[in-house]
């Protein structure tokens, strides 16, 4: 199983704190337990931050990041092992564990946390934590630094700064190292491979649902958990629908179905769109309206390189996309025109892509200094353009209506352009209709 190496938390680590200022704190909650309902709860997935630092995959737990610190700079507290627990919910490090498994260099239970972190933070002058993204833990922080401050007559000394950490961790987490990359590219060839076995098990009056067990059957084969996000299957006018989940409605003849859907390898996420014709072969419409989309990802993926920023790429998908719409008669005036009114918005209404990391849609700024950010080595992106033209769109002839075309690759930006990391999953007209009649063909 491909997966992010320990020396590699090490040295994330390393280089937050490199950047945190002389006599800080860093302090990061785990995820909470999710309740589904009642008894049962969602399958636990750690706080990306949390995980970027650490890779500790249990709930219950904080890391504290001391620069400095003579006894050790990073300190981890979570569960104690319990033979009970450990029976009914599955094995935990413990603090040995935290230790000897996870490069900690001091663990304590985290039942201890009130009474130990108190006298962590005492001292320092600056604490870094993630403000606002999670009420509780806000309250819980503010509560330690209350008893240190209720000790200010006997000399404690109160941290006297509170500083966003998001800005330093989501900046380094923005620059994917050669062993994320990896692991990325890990979780794009399971999820090509899906939309691969869904293309060739797509059959006229099967549902979507048919074929999203198709698609969790490679993501789990694969050693994936789980989808990076709620997979989209959309059939026919619902590939009109951009975040659509329903995935309940039949593959009817005629139609196109659009799969929205990629896996999560250690905690790093892929984003593949395909969109084919259910029954195997695109009709003139489909066809024109899919090489269109095709045409405008293509002149995108020729705009990410080093030194390009970041909107060039969506903007080389609105000329292609715009100039295509007035061919096929859609739309009607001068492209430039058309262009700077946003009348392509009525079809291809979404950007041309976001940050891919550990969060689908990742973290980072898209601006800095109130300008479009310049791309560089290591930045991974998706780059998606579609085209969906409405079934109740009458300003466009009947035979276009309903008509929903995405498609969405992964790409990593290198030292002469991209790689595109989900090139394993068919896009050519050619390519599709190939390989889904080669699966009809064994089939019959
Ligand atoms: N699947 C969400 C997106 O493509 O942004
Ligand atoms: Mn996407
Ligand atoms: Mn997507």
């Amino acid at each position: 199983m491909i997966h992010i190496p320990k020396t590699e938390y090490a040295r994330r680590r390393k280089a937050l704190m490199a950047q945190m200022e002389p006599n800080s704190i860093a302090i990061l909650p785990a995820a909470a337990v999710a309740i589904r309902n009642r008894d049962v709860e969602h399958v636990y997935r750690q706080d990306s931050d949390f995980q970027y630092l650490s890779g500790f995959p249990e709930p219950q737990a904080v890391i504290v990041l001391l620069p400095g610190r003579a006894h050790g700079e990073y300190v981890l507290f979570c569960r104690e092992r319990n033979a009970e627990r450990e029976l009914w919910d599955g094995l935990r490090a413990g603090q040995e564990g935290a230790i000897r498994d996870f490069g900690a260099d001091d663990a304590f239970p985290i039942n201890d946390i009130d009474d130990i972190l108190p006298g962590l933070i005492e001292g320092r002058d600056r604490v870094y934590s993630a403000m606002g993204s999670n009420a509780e833990f806000d309250r819980h922080l503010m509560e330690w630094i209350n008893v240190i401050r209720s000790k200010a007559h006997l000399g404690a000394q109160p941290p006297n700064e509170f500083v966003a950490l998001d800005h330093l961790l989501h900046d380094m987490r923005l620059y994917k190292s050669a062993a994320e990359v990896k692991v990325m590219r890990e979780a794009a060839r399971i999820s090509c491979q899906a939309h691969i076995r869904a293309m060739q098990a797509s059959r006229v009056g099967l549902y979507e649902y048919s074929l999203e067990a198709e698609l969790d059957y490679e993501f789990r084969k694969g050693g994936a958990k789980m989808p990076a996000y709620g997979s989209i299957v959309a059939a026919g006018r619902n590939g009109c629908i951009l975040h659509y989940q329903q995935n309940d409605a039949p593959l009817k003849d005629g139609d196109l179905v659009l799969i929205d859907a990629g896996c999560e390898i250690d905690c790093y996420a892929s984003d593949i769109t395909r969109t084919w014709p259910v029954n195997g072969r695109f009709s003139p419409e489909q066809k024109a309206i899919y090489e269109l989309v095709l045409a405008s990802q293509v002149a995108a993926f020729a705009e990410i390189a080093p030194n390009k920023h970041w909107n060039q790429a969506h903007e080389a998908t609105v000329r292609v996309i715009t100039t295509g719409l007035v061919a096929l008669g859609l739309l009607q005036g001068e492209v430039d025109e058309l262009i700077a009114s946003e009348a392509y918005k009525a079809f291809y209404m979404h950007r041309a892509g976001h940050w891919l990391g550990m969060d689908v849609h990742d973290v980072g700024e898209y601006k800095v200094g109130g300008e479009w950010r310049v791309l560089e080595v290591g930045m991974a992106l998706t780059v998606e353009p579609g085209i969906y033209i409405a079934p109740d769109n009458l300003n466009v002839a009947k035979k276009w209506r309903g008509i929903g075309v995405r498609i969405e690759d992964d790409v990593v930006v290198t030292k002469n352009g991209c790689e595109i990391l989900t090139l394993g999953a068919p896009k050519s007209v050619a390519e599709i209709e190939a390989l889904m009649a080669a699966a009809q063909v064994h089939a019959a």
